[in-house]
């Protein structure tokens, strides 16, 4: 068969001896698309998306074919880690709107057949929350809902110990109220709950229990590898990682903060309940998946406990610089290694790492096509569909990451997650259509004029590729049920992916040689030289 584009997907007939995957809950087969709040839609053109704004989208979701979304958190918040810093977790913060609002748009996209999961960020509060605030003044029952210690030198000069937050910089600040120094994986707003406390464990058990209540579907749950911290403090060693400096997070291995085994125990306990929740309420099982940048062998672990880990290795692992044969071998060692009768799972982008269009510059439809045709579970950012690429060049006086906050002016740059966080285009009206006000919250892309929906929806566009393949994951049986298998041909030029069920097979051919045509016999594959 000859490719002469660079990607071609091809429905054909034919029989395969493979093994077939099973179903297991409504997660599989789901078009799962991440919604940032702030940037989707604003309807009080106050220049940040709005819960008011994702109901109105709503049905764009639908007729685009995504059956499932995760908001990013909507919880009141002072907002310096934009919303992933909580100072309230049974509420919504005002500039999303109300509680009221989030009833609307559940019961909205239940009519419409669309689930609706929310992020839990269990490591940490804001340190306005209210349980923080009481520990500030010396309230022993909230004191111990987070972690403290006392500095090497009992001074407030040295850190109990070496721990480097991800945001960089010691992972202890000193409260001069207390005299002692509590601990942050992230920013210093951001104190870490202490769950070896059983109190802690219930309050986030009623926070689960808080939003079931209110409908929804399951959880995203954030920064899953950083739950439990090494009891007895111990320094971590030097990772010896090219060019970090002491104050860098990559500068030590995370042995003692990050993947302990109460960790996963916790979410087992967590699936536990949410089963008894589901099965007492007679509803569909619900999903909880897992934000852990971590080892292979830490992120399969999460399968253990009966949760489903993100599968990041289209950002991390696999780069626009990977052979097709490195994409084949990272492919086929997550669907080797996940439990058999599991759900694999494909994320394209997210808001805290640079858009799949940027990343894979020209080749944006071919990854679209390999997480839709790949088992399991695609997953998008809102923005991908239609191409969005990274806003570039934001200025320092712009800039609102904290993490490139922190990072200072001559380094932010590198590391800004903002670039992918810029309001969704949805016209080339004032603002893409994003927001009425005079100025959004990060500036909107300049190239909305030319590229946003409403256009792609009338010319050849990502948005149709996407539309046409998030249909085919959701209903073509070699797809919901098939088996699969992955191959390389034309040494190591063309990847290669087959789905079967029964007389319906599905065949992905992805070129790696960006403008030389191909030529592949697929004889070796045992897939008949014409097809259809
Ligand atoms: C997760 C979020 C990220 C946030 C961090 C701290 O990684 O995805 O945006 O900064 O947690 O809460």
């Amino acid at each position: 068969m000859s490719l002469t584009t660079r990607l071609c997907a091809v429905l054909l007939l034919v029989s395969s001896s493979s093994a077939e995957i099973l179903n297991k809950s409504w997660w599989n087969n789901t078009v799962f698309y991440q919604v940032y709040p702030r940037s989707l839609y604003d309807t009080n053109a106050d220049g940040i998306g709005d819960l008011k704004g994702i109901t109105l989208k709503l049905p764009y979701f639908v007729e685009s074919g995504i059956n499932a979304i995760w908001l990013s958190p909507i919880y009141p918040s002072p907002m310096v880690d934009f919303g992933y810093d909580i100072s309230n977790f049974t509420n919504v913060d005002p500039i999303f709107g109300t509680l009221g609002d989030f009833k609307i748009l559940v019961a909205k996209a239940k009519k419409l057949g669309l689930k609706v999961v929310l992020d839990l960020v269990p490591n940490h509060t804001s340190d306005e929350h209210p349980w923080f605030q009481k520990a500030l003044k010396g309230d022993e029952k909230y004191k111990n809902y987070y972690m403290w210690a006392d500095g090497k030198d009992k001074d407030d000069k040295t850190p109990p110990n070496n721990w480097i937050s991800v945001f960089s910089g010691s992972a202890w600040t000193y409260a001069p109220s207390q005299k002692q120094w509590y601990f942050h994986q992230f920013d210093y707003r951001q104190p870490d709950l202490n769950f070896s406390n059983p109190d802690v464990k219930e309050e986030m058990q009623n926070v689960l229990k808080f939003w079931l209540d209110l409908g929804i579907d399951g959880y995203r749950v954030d920064s899953a590898v950083f739950i439990f911290e090494d009891k007895e403090l111990r320094d971590e060693p030097r990772s010896y990682a090219a060019g970090a400096t002491p104050r860098d997070y990559t500068y030590l291995d995370h042995i003692y903060t990050t993947d302990q085994l109460p960790t996963y125990e916790l979410f087992g306990s967590w699936r536990k309940y949410l089963d008894e929740y589901a099965d007492e309420h007679n509803q569909d099982q619900k999903m909880m998946v897992m934000e852990a940048y971590t080892s292979f062998p830490h992120t399969m672990q999460y399968y253990d406990y009966d949760v489903t880990p993100f599968n990041f290795m289209f950002i991390i692992n696999v780069t626009n610089s990977s052979s097709a044969q490195y994409f084949k071998q990272e492919i086929d060692l997550w669907m080797n290694s996940m439990p058999k009768g599991d759900i694999a799972n494909w994320v394209l982008g997210n808001h805290d790492n640079h858009r799949v269009a940027s990343r894979y510059p020209g080749r944006l439809d071919q990854m679209t096509m390999l997480s839709m045709i790949l088992p399991g579970m695609a997953v998008t950012y809102n923005g991908d569909e239609i191409g969005m690429v990274d806003l570039a060049n934001i200025s320092w006086a712009d800039t609102k990451d904290p993490e490139a906050c922190n990072a200072g002016i001559e380094h932010y740059a590198a590391i800004s997650r903002d670039p992918e966080r810029t309001p969704f285009q949805w016209d080339a009206t004032k603002n893409a259509g994003f927001s009425k006000a005079n100025s959004t919250w990060l500036p909107v892309n300049a190239n909305y004029k030319t590229l946003n929906l409403l256009r792609e929806k009338s010319h050849e566009s990502h948005y149709k590729i996407y539309k046409t393949l998030a249909y085919m994951h959701r209903k073509e049986p070699a797809l919901t049920e098939g088996s699969y298998r992955s191959f390389t041909a034309n040494n190591g030029t063309v990847l290669g992916v087959i789905r079967n069920s029964g007389s319906r097979t599905v065949l992905l051919l992805i070129n790696f040689k960006d403008d030389i045509p191909q030529q592949v016999d697929l004889s070796a594959e045992g897939l008949p030289p014409k097809m259809k």
